[in-house]
């Protein structure tokens, strides 16, 4: 069970004062926001107005591993989930469980009455789930009581709530790395080193700043280029991104855990047939992959969930180890951005379409007004491929294998994990 040892000046502050309806701890990761957002909402259970509450994150299992798992560290069995009910009672009170992942998420909560509200990751929510859950909270002295990193500034929550709070019922609790009082300093060290470019800026710094310029503007050539690989692989990977008008790609990435760097983009295949004048069928694609292969042994190949045809082309012509690759597209990037951040994953110098596209992603400045994070489908195939076969094979696969669900999902947030050792 979690004990409380102290709180912080700043948990003090946001448990006494949150009184407002709608009540939002903002700041860095770590930083003991959804701690002090529980340990008020606990207090909301028993002091606050009668009737339904909500317990609302990105999924059921988000809200379970976010907040029923540690309130459930906290009080112990007065906690009880009947995920089947999608329902936690706690001190008599019923709270629904409602996982918000799509615009769809309003239906659920529509028609229903309540008396408040605890939301984890609240930018990861849609805004029609937001407004309505703010609709539905009609119960005199109704409250809510949310958390979240911050994001763009153009993000729903940060304009239409937080800068303008001064007109809404609203209050802001800004929290900063050193406000969680059960973190080590050497921890706190540590995550600052592994953030780089914008999830700095966001998550240590605690900014709601704009997706702007070079996705990957921390790439370096002089440090994360080599001229060849340094160690032999224990591990092939392959990520290929399709394409026919557009350019298609094949990266080979070396992995050995055991040496510096742990993984390296050792090789790549780059067919633009614009440059080219000529397209290429999947046959003609397949052919050349093998030829590329020849002389590996390849673990896994990752390719582009929608080129169904050249996964089926590879298959008729026995590639084996063929899977699709997870497109999460920040997600990914936000990993493939922490392993060259933390000094894991090089490229090698022969990889030249690549190492132009580092400095050539760009995030899309029309979707950063409209305060979403998205890179410009341009000069983005080398990207999208090492996102492919590294975020889906490292991330997915071999880094959670041996840890439980919730080491997981702290991994997602703080990608602080290491593939080996690094210097
Ligand atoms: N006062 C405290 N006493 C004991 N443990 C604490 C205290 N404050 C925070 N913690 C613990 O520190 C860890 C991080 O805190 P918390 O989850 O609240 O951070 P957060 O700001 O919500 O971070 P994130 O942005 O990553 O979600 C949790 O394991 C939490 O239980
Ligand atoms: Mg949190």
């Amino acid at each position: 069970m979690t004990s409380i040892s102290n709180l912080s000046r700043k948990q003090i502050e946001s448990f006494q004062q949150s009184d407002a309806r709608i009540n939002i701890f903002e700041g860095p990761v770590r930083a003991g926001k959804s701690f002090s957002s529980i340990i008020r909402f606990i207090e909301f259970c028993r002091s606050g107005p009668p009737g339904l509450l909500l317990l609302a994150g990105k999924s059921e299992k988000t809200i379970k591993n976010n907040i029923i798992a540690p309130l459930q560290d906290l009080i112990g069995s007065a906690v009880q989930y009947r995920s089947g009910k999608g329902e936690v009672y706690l001190y008599d009170r019923t709270m629904m469980v409602c996982g918000a992942n799509d615009e769809r998420a309003e239906q659920k909560i529509r028609g229903s009455t309540l008396a408040g509200a605890l939301l984890d990751e609240a930018t990861l929510l849609p805004e029609s789930f937001f407004k309505m859950l703010l609709s539905r909270m009609s119960i005199p002295g109704a409250k809510l009581f949310c958390s979240t990193n911050p994001d763009s500034p153009y993000h729903w929550l940060k304009k239409e709530f937080i800068d303008r709070k001064e007109e809404l019922d609203c209050k802001v609790f800004s929290f900063n790395i050193d406000d969680n009082p059960s973190l080590e300093d050497q921890f706190k060290e540590q995550l600052k080193r592994e953030y780089r470019g914008l999830w700095y800026k966001r998550y240590i710094e605690g900014l709601w700043v704009v997706a702007e310029g070079a996705v990957y503007d921390f790439f370096d050539e002089k440090t994360h280029v080599i001229p060849y690989k340094q160690a032999n692989a224990t591990k092939y990977i392959i990520g290929i991104d399709y394409g026919t008008t557009n350019p298609c790609v094949f990266l080979l990435v070396g992995y050995n855990k055991n040496a510096f760097p742990n993984m390296w983009i050792e090789k790549e295949y780059y067919y633009d047939s614009k440059v080219a004048l000529k397209q290429k069928s999947d046959y003609e694609y397949v052919l050349d992959l093998i030829q590329f292969m020849s002389g590996y042994a390849i673990d896994t190949i990752y390719v582009d969930p929608s080129a169904a045809s050249l996964k089926q082309e590879m298959i008729r012509n026995g590639v084996m180890n063929v899977m699709d690759a997870d497109n999460d597209v920040i997600p990914g990037i936000r990993f493939v951005g922490q392993l060259i951040a933390n000094g894991t994953l090089k490229v090698c110098s022969q990889c030249v379409e690549t190492i132009k596209e580092f400095s050539t992603y760009v995030w899309d400045e029309k979707a950063s007004e409209r305060g979403e994070d998205k890179p410009v489908k341009k000069n983005d195939h080398a990207m999208d491929a090492l996102k492919y076969c590294v975020y889906t094979h490292f991330f997915q696969t071999l880094g959670c294998s041996n840890m439980t669900e919730r080491e997981v999902l702290d991994m997602e947030k703080r990608y602080s994990y290491r593939l080996g050792q690094s210097a």
